[in-house]
């Protein structure tokens, strides 16, 4: 697999498949790669004939107090898995390529942006609004793979694409999982044992959850004992446990539509999130 750093290099090798009628495929990461990016490389794999993977640790989505030093990166690792997937082009490109001097554009998603992970982290989706617009426009794939473990995310690029016209069609893949549940995450591995033997514990929470209210329980009450299981085996701060419209994210009010249980809580060093659709 070839790597790349600049933005031209990333469109000669974009372009020329294009050019040969090959459809192309892009997934963008941080690296720290898992078992879950591997699958949505197989997945760009299958709706496009070339699959670009992206590695960049996005300074912008990270808040001063957040873990952007401790993030895992191993480039050398990460290039072989994204080879044995399927990718065949990396591009890794410096801080300087990504944000040069006097950099100021940023893309923001009002309302998505500030429910749920924006609320807690508010300077997060504007930090994955740009990168994801840049990366999206400097690869022009046909077809752009991202996971639904950060399904908020997912929604908040979805509409980026669709306003600001970016002709890259947005695929979900769905969460990868360890055997006992847990969501794949690159943050599991900051998990101590004990730790980690609690983990899974949110997965089952949703599940209680989407299961509850299928039955006909009430969402909140489903929620308030969710939240409050999570702090009983160990999580030291839950941030939010909820059930919302699954495009608008707001409080699903209307039975009739798609919703999402989504939760995001802090076990240790680690700050937890999964969904499952209800
Ligand atoms: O999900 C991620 O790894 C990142 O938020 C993304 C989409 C690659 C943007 O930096």
């Amino acid at each position: 697999m070839q790597t790349v750093r600049t933005i031209a290099d990333l469109r000669a090798q974009a372009s020329a498949w294009r050019q040969g009628g090959g459809r192309v495929g892009l997934v963008p990461t941080m690296g720290g790669l898992h078992e879950g990016h591997l699958s949505l490389v197989r997945l760009a794999r299958e709706h496009a004939d070339h699959v670009i993977a992206t590695l960049f640790v996005n300074p912008a989505q990270f808040a001063p107090n957040e873990d952007f030093d401790a993030y895992p990166r191993d480039e050398a690792a990460d290039g072989d898995a994204f080879s044995n997937a399927g990718a065949e082009l990396l591009f890794a490109p410096d801080i300087a390529e990504v944000y040069p001097p006097g950099h100021v554009t940023q893309v923001s998603v009002p309302g998505l942006s500030e429910v749920l992970d924006g609320a807690f982290r508010p300077h997060f989706f504007g930090g994955v609004a740009t990168i994801a617009a840049k990366l999206l426009i400097q690869a022009m794939a046909d077809v752009a793979v991202f996971g639904e473990k950060d399904y908020q995310q997912l929604q908040v690029i979805k509409r980026m694409a669709r306003d600001l016209d970016i002709p890259t069609e947005i695929l979900g893949a769905p969460t990868s999982r360890e055997a006992d549940g847990l969501a794949m995450s690159s943050r599991n591995r900051y998990l101590t044992e004990d730790e980690r033997a609690a983990a899974p514990t949110i997965f089952a929470v949703l599940q209680e959850i989407t299961d509850g209210v299928r039955g006909g329980v009430g969402a909140d009450d489903l929620c308030a004992i969710g939240r409050a299981r999570l702090l009983d085996v160990g999580f030291r701060d839950v941030d939010y446990v909820s059930v919302v419209d699954a495009e608008t994210l707001q409080p699903a009010t209307d039975a009739s539509r798609p919703a999402r249980a989504l939760a995001a809580a802090w076990l240790g060093k680690a700050r937890l999130i999964d969904n499952l659709p209800v």
